[in-house]
């Protein structure tokens, strides 16, 4: 299987456009692969935090502009982007004590996708992916593999329905390699801070422990790395 860092450049006739927009950019590192190709690329997230560490990480790209922006409510015209990127986007409200996935929101978000481009790019973990378990770590009630499935359905069904084509789909993976159990602990950790940091130092060996129990049983844990399955899938609209 090819890895991410490859399906970018297979993916590059898709990519390679004027202007691109990303929804969620998080941590900026998705809106950065996207930028080699793209000349220019809008990134929107809700997050104010996230806009910081994302400013920090983007400060050298001159052809990305991040805005504080609701996917659900754009305020972009019609048709003002040659493609839309959307990564691990399937994660709203996350924090809840009761397990719900809310796919009117989803199918109205997929509708300003539809709106404002003819090309959507999925990039995604699957339900398959070994964070869905991790994530149970950060919050119990969270099912992110029940999430991810309907999520994926719903992405289908819908594209079919505005008259979007699947013109290629794949699947590939991300591996994040650390060099020592702490890094790999504390990176673990960070990933979902969002939804959990530990009270206490024990709450965080507990924690900690869970984490390493899950990678172990995924084969990872020996090895240092944490690797995710993750689906590509590329829609263009049929006039
Ligand atoms: C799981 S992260 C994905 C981050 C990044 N694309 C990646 O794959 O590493 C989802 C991102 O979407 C953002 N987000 C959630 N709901 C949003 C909304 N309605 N509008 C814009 N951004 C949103 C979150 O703040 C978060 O940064």
């Amino acid at each position: 299987m090819k890895s991410l860092q490859e399906i970018w450049e297979d993916l590059k006739k898709y990519l390679e456009v004027e202007k691109a927009l990303e929804l969620g950019f998080s941590n900026g590192n998705y809106t950065k692969e996207l930028a080699k190709y793209a000349k220019k690329v809008v990134g929107i997230d809700i997050s104010d935090d996230f806009m910081e560490i994302a400013k920090r990480n983007l400060k050298d790209y001159s052809n990305i502009e991040l805005l504080i922006m609701d996917a659900n409510n754009m305020s972009f015209e019609d048709k003002s982007f040659d493609l839309v990127l959307s990564t691990s986007f399937h994660e709203f409200d996350l924090s809840g004590e009761e397990y719900s996935v809310d796919l009117e929101l989803k199918r109205s978000i997929l509708t300003e996708m539809a709106r404002v481009s003819d090309t959507i790019v999925f990039i995604e973990p699957t339900e398959n992916a070994v964070t869905n378990e991790l994530f149970k770590v950060f919050n119990p009630n969270e099912n992110h593999s029940d999430r991810i499935k309907q999520s994926n359905n719903l992405i289908d069904t819908f594209m079919k329905e505005k008259n979007y084509e699947l013109v290629t789909k794949g699947l590939t993976y991300n591996k994040d390699q650390f060099s020592n159990l702490d890094e790999l602990n504390e990176e673990m950790l960070d990933w979902w801070a969002d939804i959990k940091v530990p009270s206490t130092e024990e709450e965080k060996k507990q924690m900690i422990n869970q984490i390493d129990m899950i990678l172990d049983n995924a084969g990872m844990l020996e090895g240092l790395y944490v690797t995710e399955e993750i689906a590509y899938k590329v829609f263009k609209k049929v006039n």
